[in-house]
């Protein structure tokens, strides 16, 4: 079997991150939610994976590499325009070949591997295996019907009466027949060639398409705050280490992981966190389930729940930041000049909110 790990797309909803970043690159954990699909797959014994790149193709070849890292041989696969996960799908029919494949989406973090899912489809002589998970509010996904058999019948988006709760998670498993279907579908309303008409062609052609019901959590990062639930959740199941320094003012709980090179100074951490390579926490309050990138400096300040990427200084902020995704290279201070006012340099579709 093949991987196929889509990793082009817009990333509109998580501007202005994305406007200089692949939205895949971006850590949970301090690790690319993309580096977690590539090691999700290959735990799965999957050594072949095409890797579907668009406008931030550069950057993810320049962090991803050829895979030897990981033990897998990563070809990239460029899609001319985000046309759609059908359309991904399409394009990369060369690479695939007749083998059958797993596509994983490059932004969807997932509890416990895939191992299971793997093995289940390649002993099974099903042309495809949708993995489907139970959610709370199935209105805002892509929802599945089922057969008395277990078929899977008809894929719904979005369905104002749902008829099921069991919503399609961002990994599909496919035999060659999936290129019939995506060369048959004509567009959406949206103008993607969507991979639920591609599926739904698969049923309506008498090809046998399963489920696969995921249990435990699974967080497709499309906004801020889902990058902020997959951190914590992947928080909490990292085992931590220390392998900087804590001085002997500081207070670290058993869930802190301080990377290599960090320094904690007259803080308390409080766990699940991780503190990256060379970051100092100094005269500071670390709360739970936030992840400091490398190289940063928080100094006298508070802040819990949070994702804060490389070279950021925070130092001296009025008030506890909690809740926020915080790009790379920020720098967040207090300043004794009057007047006493916000002074703020955003970028394009940036989010503040003030108290
Ligand atoms: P989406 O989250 O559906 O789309 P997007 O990345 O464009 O984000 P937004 O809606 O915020 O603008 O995409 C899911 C994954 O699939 C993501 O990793 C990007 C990838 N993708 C492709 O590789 N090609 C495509 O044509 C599309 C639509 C998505």
């Amino acid at each position: 079997m093949k991987g196929l790990v889509l990793s082009g797309g817009k990333g509109t909803r998580l501007r202005p991150l994305t406007f200089t970043s692949a939205k895949q690159l971006l850590p949970v954990a301090n690790t690319p939610v993309l580096f977690r699909v590539i090691a999700a797959i290959r735990d799965a014994g999957i050594s072949e994976i095409g890797v579907v790149i668009g406008d931030t193709g550069e950057e993810i070849k320049a962090a991803a590499g050829d895979g030897s890292r990981w033990g897998v041989r990563l070809t990239y696969i460029p899609q001319p325009a985000p046309l759609g996960l059908a359309h991904a799908v399409k394009i990369s029919r060369d690479y695939l070949g007749d083998e059958r494949f797993v596509m994983f989406l490059g932004d969807n973090v997932i509890q416990g591997g895939i191992h299971t899912l793997i093995r289940q489809f390649a002993e099974s002589n099903y042309n495809s295996q949708v993995v489907l998970t139970e959610v709370a509010d199935p209105r805002q996904y892509g929802v599945a019907v089922l057969d008395e058999r277990g078929h899977i019948v008809r894929l719904i988006e979005k369905p104002k009466e749902p008829p099921s709760n069991l919503a399609l998670v961002g990994i599909y498993m496919f035999d060659k027949h999936i290129f019939e279907a995506v060369e048959s579908i004509k567009p959406s309303w949206r103008n993607e060639l969507e991979i639920t008409d591609a599926i739904q062609w698969l049923v309506n052609h008498g090809y046998t398409v399963f489920p696969y019901v995921h249990k435990g959590w699974w967080v497709d990062t499309g906004k801020a705050v889902d990058m902020l639930e997959a951190n914590s959740l992947v928080l909490s199941e990292l085992t931590p280490s220390i392998e900087g320094l804590v001085d002997a003012e500081s207070v670290v709980d058993s869930r802190v992981t301080v990377s290599a090179g960090a320094q904690i100074i007259n803080s308390v951490v409080r766990g699940p966190t991780i503190i990256g390579e060379n970051t100092r926490i100094v005269n500071s309050y670390v709360g739970p389930f936030t992840s400091i990138y490398h190289h940063c400096l928080i100094e006298n300040a508070e802040i819990e729940r949070c994702i804060v990427l490389e070279n950021c200084r925070i130092s001296d902020p009025p008030a506890r930041i909690q809740d926020s995704l915080i790009g790379r290279n920020v720098t967040v201070t207090r300043s004794s000049h009057k007047p006493r006012a916000y002074k703020l340099t955003l970028g394009d579709y940036s989010h503040l909110e003030l108290h």
